[in-house]
């Protein structure tokens, strides 16, 4: 009798897993189909700007705002996003000799042009934190004495031109709609409602959390040994484009960074310190050009989205070299703190496109402004 009774069990424990996992497959089936019709080309070669996007724009800028109060340092007043750096170094942006026609643009127009600049390394939290807690790493690339006519009517005698990275290939929120209601969440603290603002399973953002969570990596070694990404998508001449910067240690002498004490809280900037300035070896680095091929789902307004390497693979246009040097003194580390960059500083061959650059235009200038008012108020 019982053992009639646990065969029943069994046949029936059997079954229900059986069940499960055939509508677990056939859910998975359904999901996958879906979101590949979803996520097809064609796509817009053109931005297409949502309806009241400047007012979502003021928002955003308010609650940028409100978050570098709340994370000011004793004494001085910190970028909303970045806010702790490694160190800004000097370094050389060298377009490669042989370029194709089409790959000959902007500041890549001459080949075998070499490009002084500045590049500051950071990590991608709004205040600063121990470098071994999963974050986001940032590099932002400033080309000097770029000729031409810039982007931003009053930024005319400063001859620059921006590159802003972070160490991953896409972003958590896809729109200006999206990131407004997810930064305001955090701002307030309330880290759910950032990807689940309401009750209705269709406002849930499961796939951005999951970029998110993505995003929040473990540190590299060395901000000289991680690969970052533009994220959003820039004009690349005619073309659009994103772009990454890839360590390229082949074109570099060799070396082996001694290993570093990753329980420091800034150990980065002393694995920095360590190559450049204590061993006095190069770094190396490529940039690289993604072309968007507007039948493929490479998408303009959509930053969540990865653009493909299949689809269109990096081509590189220049290399750059981090010279031996002394970067990390007290003053050089001042300078580094006031300097701005942006998407947003440089030439209209490059000008950034899509929603989300149209957003950082307004709040990068308005954050910047704020925090060099307050500490020279200091
Ligand atoms: C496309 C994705 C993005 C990337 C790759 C990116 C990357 C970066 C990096 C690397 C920095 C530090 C620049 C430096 O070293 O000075 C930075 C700063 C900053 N980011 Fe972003 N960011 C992105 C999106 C955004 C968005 C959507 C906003 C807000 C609308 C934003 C707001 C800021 C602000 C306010 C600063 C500080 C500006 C300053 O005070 O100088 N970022 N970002």
């Amino acid at each position: 009798m019982l053992a009639r009774l646990w065969l029943w069990l069994g046949r029936l424990l059997g079954k229900t897993l059986l069940t499960l996992l055939s509508v677990g497959v056939l859910g998975w089936a359904v999901g996958a189909a879906w979101f590949a019709w979803q996520q097809r080309g064609p796509v817009s070669a053109v931005e297409q700007i949502p309806d009241g996007e400047a007012a979502m724009t003021q928002d955003v800028i308010q609650t940028a705002v409100r978050i570098v109060d709340q994370h000011r340092e004793s004494t001085r007043y910190l970028r909303d996003a970045h806010a702790k750096a490694h160190g800004c170094v000097k370094a050389e942006v060298r377009v490669l000799p042989q370029l194709s026609e089409g790959l000959r643009q902007g500041v890549f127009s001459e080949p075998g042009k070499i490009w002084q600049a500045t590049l500051r390394l950071s990590n991608g939290n709004a205040y600063p934190q121990f470098d071994s807690m999963r974050d986001a790493r940032g590099m932002a690339i400033k080309l000097l004495d770029v000729p031409g006519k810039q982007l931003l009517g009053n930024r005319q005698d400063r001859q620059e031109q921006d590159f802003v990275m972070f160490s991953h290939p896409n972003f958590f929120v896809s729109d200006v709609a999206e990131y407004r209601q997810n930064v305001a969440a955090q701002a307030d603290g309330k880290k759910v409602m950032a990807f689940f603002p309401g009750w209705d399973p269709r406002s849930w953002q499961v796939r951005h959390l999951l970029i998110a969570l993505q995003t929040l990596s473990a540190p590299p070694d060395s901000p000289t040994q991680t690969t970052y990404f533009s994220v959003s998508p820039y004009k690349f001449g005619e073309a659009n484009a994103k772009f990454r910067v890839m360590p390229d240690p082949d074109n570099c002498p060799a070396y082996a960074l001694p290993k570093q004490n990753q329980d420091l809280p800034n150990f980065l900037r002393s694995a920095l310190n360590q190559q450049l300035s204590t061993d006095r070896v190069p770094a190396c680095f490529v940039l690289q050009i993604q072309r968007q091929d507007a039948h493929k789902f490479m998408p303009i307004e959509d930053t969540s989205i990865e653009w493909r390497e299949q689809d269109s693979p990096f081509e590189t246009v220049a290399r750059i070299t981090l010279p031996a040097q002394d970067f990390d003194t007290p003053a050089l580390n001042l300078q580094c703190d006031n300097l701005s960059f942006n998407p947003w500083f440089g030439i209209d061959a490059h000008r950034p496109i899509g929603g989300i650059n149209r957003l950082r235009k307004a709040v990068y200038e308005a954050v910047s402004d704020y925090r060099h008012s307050r500490n020279a108020e200091q």
